[in-house]
């Protein structure tokens, strides 16, 4: 989604807000653009399409200046195009913004400001508050009283940015969508994302909802939005947040699946006492309900098994965007899975679930996001930054940490986990046989993935995964389901994933597969035996029936994103998709 920087220093701003928008590429956008405040009065630059092509509009080089804010846009209000690319701007150009997030209202004050006067020229929402701000600055010449009166015109979620020609400090304002300050030596930084600034530095202020800041080179002043100043604390920002490069792999996604192994060292080796006193916590309350969203929420059905048959804790899942307060009361934990700690929906849940006295549990990628810091009790995967936007490594991370928690609940003991790491590992060896096997498919246009029990949550993502890096419609769901009607749309050729490991549902999941094969279907298995029913096989090790989910999805993983390179498509960056999903 949007990403958000600006910068006031005294260094020369624009390779740094170049620099700090291509660190915040990975939350995927369709436009970019910057603007500095120079002699010559602020320089606008925007282009559709990469931050690379704003070279192309101007030398960048040539622009110097100490003051300047920059956008990566992810289209929700207004088409893609130069328009609609922030920054944006005030009638005669002297001040600019860049949001983050949807103003609800935006129609009303559009008008209105209109009637005033005020020329549009774009079709975003994000346009009004560039003019509110105008016409309020205009009337007291007071930065931060014209930007709370701003704010307290707006409804929706935002998180903005706004600089001036005539006057050196940047203002910012949160309401839903998170903005960061970095406090560096040389200047100081207002962003949407950490990876924004910490090359510069590891010193981080996280606004809260409806608070504003101004922003100069040495100094900041935080309130809120009655204008009463706020104490913050500093942060220190750890070091999972560094730079994330590819190295020697072609694309972050595959880096992500292939470092699997490694992610899942770290989430068992991680500090036991945290997670014993989360255990704890979550048993304070009779009722647990789960919640996340896309990846995350199929983390939430796993762990509705594994809860059910180790901990003994019946556990209602909800998906996040659908959770309502008729989902939950005082007695309840709630627990909530994020791997960016920043998915509106998400953070829209736990908001809901606080208001209704719910104790609120966390289980989060990103350290210090929003999510996090507005649980009762969270605790970190520790699996390192994921930069693909589709959740790979994330996901096996969640599910080992859920599995560790359900079993120090239920039997005081995950021990067995020890062994999935080296597991995972020996999957990773079939990734050329993976890339192979997608030569036989390169005509389907509908993929199907079936399980059953624990398994099923890895039909929905291995589907996830396909649709979202390569294009290709893809459906999961239980097994038993196909006769039900799904069985309908197999004809000749139709590809079907089975992911059916040798445990109780094995025989049944084995009939359902010769039923597809009797209509047509293609069928790859997934499975710890090979069987002649299936047209193509990827082996699997035999785990605990618990853990093998761990295990399932890595192929299901390669699968798509073999898919996707085939194809065409670039793994890393899928259309119209953003790896933190900041509006609702
Ligand atoms: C799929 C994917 C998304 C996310 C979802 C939630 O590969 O990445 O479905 O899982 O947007 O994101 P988080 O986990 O950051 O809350």
């Amino acid at each position: 989604m949007c990403g958000i920087i600006g910068f006031i220093g005294d260094e020369n701003v624009t390779p740094i807000i170049v620099k700090g928008l291509r660190r915040m590429e990975y939350r995927g956008y369709d436009s970019a653009g910057l603007s500095i405040r120079t002699n010559e009065g602020l320089r606008v630059i925007k282009s559709v399409g990469k931050i690379n092509d704003l070279a192309n509009v101007e030398d960048l080089n040539a622009i110097s200046g100490y003051t300047g804010i920059g956008h990566t846009r992810w289209a929700t209000h207004g088409k893609v195009n130069l328009e609609n690319a922030h920054p944006l701007s005030s009638c005669a150009g002297e001040m600019s913004v860049v949001h983050n997030g949807i103003i609800s209202n935006f129609q009303t004050l559009k008008k209105e400001l209109e009637k005033e006067g005020h020329t549009f020229r774009s079709s975003t929402d994000s346009e009004v508050i560039i003019h509110l701000f105008e016409k309020y600055f205009k009337i007291g010449n007071d930065i931060k009283d014209a930007v709370l009166k701003t704010v307290n015109r707006l409804e929706g979620s935002f998180a903005f940015a706004i600089m001036l020609r005539d006057g050196e400090d940047i203002v910012g304002a949160r309401c839903g969508t998170p903005l960061i300050l970095g406090l560096g030596n040389n200047g100081n930084f207002l962003t949407s994302d950490i990876l924004g600034f910490i090359e510069y530095t590891d010193k981080a202020i996280f606004l809260e909802n409806k608070e504003i800041v101004v922003l100069g080179k040495h100094h900041f002043e935080i309130s809120d939005f009655e204008g009463n100043l706020v104490a913050k604390e500093v942060t220190q920002v750890a070091w999972e947040f560094g730079t994330p490069t590819k190295e020697k792999y072609s694309h972050f996604t595959l880096k992500e699946i292939l470092e699997q192994p490694l992610a899942l060292e770290r989430v068992i080796s991680q500090d036991q006492k945290p997670i014993d006193l989360f255990c704890k916590k979550l048993k304070t309350r009779a009722k647990v309900v789960i919640t996340g969203s896309g990846t995350s929420y199929h983390a939430g059905l796993y762990a509705k098994y594994v809860m059910r048959e180790t901990a003994k804790i019946s556990c209602d899942v909800v998906v996040s965007s659908e959770f309502k307060s008729q989902d939950v009361d005082h007695d309840t934990s709630v627990l909530v899975l994020s791997q960016s700690g920043e998915t509106a929906d998400a953070l829209r849940a736990t908001q809901i679930a606080k208001d209704a006295g719910c104790q609120v549990l966390s289980i989060v990628n990103v350290v210090g996001s929003s999510l996090a810091r507005e649980s009762d009790i969270s605790l970190p995967l520790n699996c390192g930054p994921e930069v693909g936007v589709a959740a790979t490594k994330s996901f096996t991370s969640q599910l080992a940490l859920i599995y560790i928690i359900a079993s120090r609940i239920g039997i005081g003991d995950d021990s067995l986990i020890t062994s999935i790491p080296q597991k995972v590992e020996s999957i990773l060896g079939e990734a050329e046989r993976i890339k192979k096997l997608v030569n036989g498919y390169t005509e389907a246009r509908d993929f199907y993935y079936i399980a059953r029990s624990i398994h099923i949550p890895i039909a929905l993502e291995g589907a996830l995964k396909m649709k979202e890096l390569s294009y290709v419609h893809a459906e999961g769901m239980a097994a038993g389901e196909l006769k039900h009607g799904p069985l309908a749309l197999i004809t000749q050729g139709t590809p079907v994933v089975v992911i059916n490991p040798t445990d109780d549902s094995y025989q049944e999941t084995l009939d359902n597969v010769v039923e597809l094969k009797a209509r047509g279907a293609k069928v790859i298995g997934i499975s710890t035996v090979s069987h002649e029913v299936y047209d193509d096989f990827i082996p699997i090790p035999k785990v605990h029936p618990l853990l093998s989910p761990i295990i399932e999805v890595v192929p299901l993983q390669l699968l798509a994103y073999y898919a996707a390179v085939k194809m065409g498509q670039d793994p890393d960056y899928p259309r119209n998709l953003a790896k933190s999903v900041t509006v609702n």
